[in-house]
C-alpha cells in the first residue's frame, strides 16, 4: 500500500464518517508500533513528528525512516509535518517526501497568519502535498515549554483563512490542549459546529491525549476527521520500559520490543474510538 496523501485519508473519513488518527512519533520503534496498529486493525493512519521535536530526532535522518516505514505498509499511510514553524523546515520535509505539513503561524494576527499558508501552499503544490493550518490557539504547547493562554477559535477568521488559502484541513481550539489536561476538559461545541458550517474542509482536532471517548466521538461526529495524538503515546511508552525495567534480566532489544508495544498498544485504543478499523 502507498504512501498517501493526508487529504485522500480525511476525504475518505468524512465520507464513511470516522476519524484518522496522527501520531506523533520520535524514533524506529515508535513508528513500528504506529504501523504495527494500523495494519493489525485494517486502519489509515497519519504519522507525524512536529518541529520543535527535531532535536531529537533529525528531519533528514528519521522523516526518510518514516517515508521507507509508510511505503512498507499494508495499510495506506500519510507523512506528515506537525507544527511546521518556518519556511526552511517546511521545504525540508516535503524535499524528503512528506505528503502534508502544517504550518503553524496561530500566534500572529490572521492577516498575517494567512500569508504565511499562502507561501506554504504555494510551496506545497509545487510537490503535490497537502497543507493543515490553525486558527485561534491552543493552551499548552506541543513541548510543554510555553504554556499559552488559550483562544478560542473565531468562526469567521476560520472562513476567511479557508477562503483565501484553500487550505486542506484546518485545526481548531475549542477548549483542546497540547500535553496533560489540568483539568476536565470542557470542548466548546458550538465552535465545532459553526466552523463546520463554514469551510468544505476536515477540521483537525490537536491535543487529543486526555479527551474522553465520548468527546472524541462527538468532535468526530461534528466534523472533526484528524485527530493528533502525541502525549499519551509517549507516556504508554515511557511505562512500558519502566515496567520492563523491574524485571531482572534486561536485554536491549527486549526493551526496544517493548517500546514498540508501548506505542502500539496506545495506537490501536485510539484507532478503535476514531473507528478507522477495518477501513482499508
Ligand atoms: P497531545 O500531546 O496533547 O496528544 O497533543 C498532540 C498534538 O496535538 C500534536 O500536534
Amino acid at each position: 500500500m502507498p504512501l498517501v496523501n493526508m487529504s485522500k485519508l480525511l476525504k475518505e473519513a468524512e465520507k464513511g464518517d470516522y476519524g484518522i488518527g496522527a501520531f506523533s512519533v520520535a524514533n524506529m520503534e515508535m513508528v513500528l508500533g504506529v504501523i504495527r496498529a494500523a495494519e493489525e486493525l485494517k486502519s489509515p493512519v497519519i504519522l507525524q513528528v512536529a518541529q520543535v521535536r527535531l532535536p531529537y530526532s533529525p528531519l533528514k535522518a528519521f522523516g526518510p525512516l518514516m517515508i521507507a516505514a509508510a511505503k512498507e505498509a499494508t495499510v495506506p499511510v500519510a507523512v506528515h509535518l506537525d507544527h511546521g514553524l518556518d519556511l526552511d523546515t517546511v521545504k525540508m520535509a516535503l524535499e524528503l517526501g512528506f505528503t502534508s505539513v502544517m504550518i503553524d503561524a496561530s500566534s500572529l494576527p490572521i492577516v498575517e497568519n494567512i500569508q504565511m499558508v499562502q507561501k506554504v501552499k504555494e510551496l506545497a503544490d509545487q510537490y503535490g502535498a497537502d497543507v493543515e493550518a490553525e486558527v485561534g490557539q491552543l493552551a499548552g504547547s506541543e513541548d510543554g515549554s510555553v504554556d499559552h493562554e488559550m483562544l478560542y477559535s473565531d468562526p469567521d477568521e476560520v472562513e476567511k483563512l479557508y477562503q483565501e488559502t484553500k487550505l486542506d484541513a484546518i485545526a481548531l481550539s475549542i477548549g483542546n490542549a497540547h500535553g496533560l489536561y489540568k483539568d476536565t476538559p470542557r470542548l466548546n461545541f458550538n465552535i465545532l459546529e459553526e466552523a463546520h458550517k463554514r469551510v468544505p474542509v476536515p477540521l483537525v482536532l490537536h491535543g487529543g491525549s486526555g479527551i474522553s471517548d465520548e468527546d472524541f466521538r462527538r468532535c468526530i461526529a461534528g466534523g472533526i476527521r484528524k485527530v493528533n495524538v502525541a502525549t499519551a503515546t509517549f507516556l504508554s511508552v515511557e511505562n512500558a520500559v519502566r515496567e520492563y525495567c523491574k524485571s531482572e534480566k534486561h536485554d536491549y532489544f527486549v526493551m526496544s520490543d517493548t517500546m514498540v508495544k508501548g506505542t502500539y498498544e496506545n495506537v490501536c485504543r485510539h484507532i478503535k474510538v476514531f473507528q478507522s478499523d477495518n477501513k482499508v
